[in-house]
């Protein structure tokens, strides 16, 4: 299957497992929302599968192939792209270096040229075309998330990974920050995101996993997620 495939992940720190026996699968051009109580193994999930992590047992497939034992340059240079929650931008650079760091880092396997992603990206960020020459630390916290973003999808990935998106955004600019998100689900890029904010995380994503204790708790239409005030209140902090 292409897209994004988790089997039976078993992974952790020194040999103790934080994630027993995780599955999960994200379809070509799909979307899929993690989330769950903090602890639960959300950040380490995002580690294994962009390979900074080994799982113990389990493999983990992107587009198909095997890439459990290929290290994170590895998969980025198979298509997987990945937006880490912090240090996710080079400060002192402009925006247009970062982006340029970033085409060159992983040329498109598409053989598109940096002018056509620039554009590309660009298109999906409006709000950094006027920043373009502003160094990234110089932006807001929004902003930055987005120059990550844009960044991440420089080289054109199949698969993009975002971990936390919105963490330590104000609520207005979250609101900014996943509507650019859904418009990157829209090119058809295969999303896998971690979120601490439920509500906005579900309502981009096509389906959600609920992580709890390492383990899937429910895997389901994100829509079906956000109507469960069973699952909200036991597992998602919800009223
Ligand atoms: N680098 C690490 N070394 C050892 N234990 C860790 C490390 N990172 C996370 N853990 C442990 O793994 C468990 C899950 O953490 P994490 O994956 O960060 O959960 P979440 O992102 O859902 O809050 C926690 O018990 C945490 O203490
Ligand atoms: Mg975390």
């Amino acid at each position: 299957m292409s897209g994004l495939v988790l089997e039976n992940v078993v992974a952790g720190y020194r040999g103790r497992p934080v994630l027993h026996g995780v599955s999960l699968s994200v379809p070509a051009r799909g979307s899929l929302t993690v989330v769950g109580p903090n602890g639960s193994g959300k950040s380490t999930l995002m580690k294994t599968v962009v390979g900074l992590v080994q799982p113990q047992k389990g493999r983990v497939l992107l587009e198909g192939e095997d890439v459990t034992r290929l290290d994170a340059p590895g998969r980025a240079r198979r298509g997987l792209g990945h937006v880490p929650q912090e240090a996710n931008v080079f400060r002192s650079l402009s925006v247009s270096e970062n982006l340029k760091v970033a085409f060159e880092f992983i040329p498109a396997r598409s053989g598109a040229t940096f002018a056509s992603r620039l554009e590309a990206v660009l298109a999906l960020f409006p709000e950094i075309r006027p920043k373009l020459k502003v160094a990234a630390g110089h932006l807001s916290g929004g902003q930055r998330q987005m120059v990550a973003m844009a960044a991440a999808l420089m080289p054109e990935p199949s698969v993009l990974a975002l971990d936390e998106p919105s963490a330590g955004l104000s609520p207005k600019n979250a609101e900014l920050l996943f509507a650019a998100i859904a418009r990157i689900a829209s090119t058809g890029v295969t999303l896998l995101m971690i979120e601490q904010n439920t509500r906005l995380g579900l309502a981009v994503a096509a389906r959600g996993l609920v992580l709890v204790a390492g383990q899937v708790k429910a895997e389901a239409p994100a829509t079906d997620l956000l109507s469960d005030g069973l699952m909200q209140s036991l597992y998602l902090g919800g009223h």
